[in-house]
């Protein structure tokens, strides 16, 4: 058995709630490469994209993830846009069980309408934009070991699953 749980998907796709639960349930520890990333940089993801741009975002998610899978027992929320890199995909496809969790682009509009800080889907025509990332990407979050609609399903429901799968 794989000693650390990665959760995969697009951005609202519910890998934060649905990761913290599962970590709460196995007691394992639960980290977020997006918060991470701000800890060590003393700076929002919001601040990094404008400051630094998105190129070196990448960087530091791809080193954060580095350091991050050398831990055990941890289940670890991704960022988005963390499949881009093939590296990345390889690290997570070898060295935890990984969980892809999926949604449909108007529950996903909903999930992050509420919050300010996804920094590439701006503010202007989100839904266009969260489509055309979408199809972008398409085929990069397809491969893993487990893959689950979030839309109607409730966190605990998930979890359950999730748990069964990975045991
Ligand atoms: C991104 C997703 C975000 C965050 C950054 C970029 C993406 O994470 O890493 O804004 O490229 O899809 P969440 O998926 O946790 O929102």
């Amino acid at each position: 058995m794989k000693s650390n749980i990665s959760l995969i998907g697009f951005m609202g796709t519910g890998k934060s709630a649905i990761g913290r639960n599962i970590a709460r349930e196995l007691g394992y520890k639960f980290l977020d490469t997006d918060r991470y990333i701000e800890e060590f940089m003393g700076m929002t993801i919001a601040e990094i994209f404008t400051t630094m741009g998105e190129k070196s975002f990448r960087e530091l998610e791809n080193q954060m993830l580095k350091k991050i899978i050398t831990k055990k027992n941890c289940v670890i929320a991704t960022g988005g846009g963390i499949v881009l890199s093939k590296e990345n995909r390889d690290l997570l496809k070898h060295t935890t069980f990984v969980v892809c969790l999926k949604a449909t682009s108007k529950t996903i509009y909903y999930r992050t309408k509420r919050k300010s800080n996804r920094p590439l889907l701006g503010t202007q025509k989100p839904l266009k934009k969260i489509n055309e990332l979408l199809k972008q990407r398409k085929g990069l979050y397809d491969f893993g070991d487990i893959t689950l609609y979030t839309d109607n399903f409730k966190i605990n429901e998930l979890t359950k699953m999730i748990i069964h799968q990975y045991n």
